[in-house]
């Protein structure tokens, strides 16, 4: 029954719009099938325990802030910001920002610092690959500022970058700054997609 009212596959740029995740994701009340790569980080990695301080940069919908607010529990707490508008979660505080603007993040984080930081942030594509792929670079070079701000000494730091030329330059700095650095490609990230994620373990 579930699957005849499912929505029919559609391709675009050659993958599933409405694949196996995407309908698990709705099927759990997430808001995005990005909740699957967090999870299977998390499982492989550990990133983030009960009772921690989380930031979520680059959060709308907001299926990581879902995944989060679960994973830290009540003792924990967590915050999110994007460009655009997240609808209210329980548990998570959200506010808008863009991340290039100090004023804004600063204002909105006031002095707090935090266990982990996440993004899964991501440029709009414009289907020039090396365009977006240095867009991509760039944003996360910003996170990994916003990290030295904000992210305490021993916390953790999740990045999402499109893999190119600049990804060694991100990763060399990443290295300069964690004690543990991999590379991983979730199952569930889509093989025709050019994202990996950065797992930074312990901030030096
Ligand atoms: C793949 S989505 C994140 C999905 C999210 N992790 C979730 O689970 O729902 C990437 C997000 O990065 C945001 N983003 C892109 N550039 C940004 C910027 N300069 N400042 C803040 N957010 C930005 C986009 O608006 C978009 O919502």
């Amino acid at each position: 029954m579930a699957q005849k009212s499912r929505k029919r596959t559609l391709k675009r740029g050659g993958y599933d719009v409405y694949d196996p995740f995407f309908h698990r994701a709705k099927e759990d009340g997430f808001r995005a099938r990005s909740v699957f790569k967090l999870e299977e980080i998390q499982n492989k990695f550990s990133i983030v325990r009960h009772g921690d301080i989380v930031l979520d940069v680059g959060a709308a919908p907001g299926s990581f802030l879902q995944y989060l607010v679960r994973v830290v529990g009540p003792s924990g707490s967590v915050t999110g910001f994007d460009i655009k508008a997240i609808d209210g979660i329980e548990g998570a505080r959200t506010f808008i920002a863009d991340i290039f603007d100090d004023a804004a993040v600063s204002e909105n984080i006031s002095g707090q610092t935090f266990d982990v930081i996440t993004s899964d942030i991501a440029p709009n594509t414009s289907g020039i690959k090396d365009l977006d792929q240095a867009r991509s670079v760039d944003l996360n070079f910003r996170v990994l500022e916003l990290s030295q701000k904000y992210l305490k000494k021993g916390g953790n730091l999740l990045l999402k970058v499109f893999f190119g030329v600049d990804f060694h330059s991100l990763i060399h700095a990443v290295r300069k700054n964690f004690e543990r650095v991999s590379v991983y490609k979730p199952e569930s990230s889509r093989k025709q997609s050019r994202e990996t994620y950065i797992i930074a373990m312990k901030k030096r």
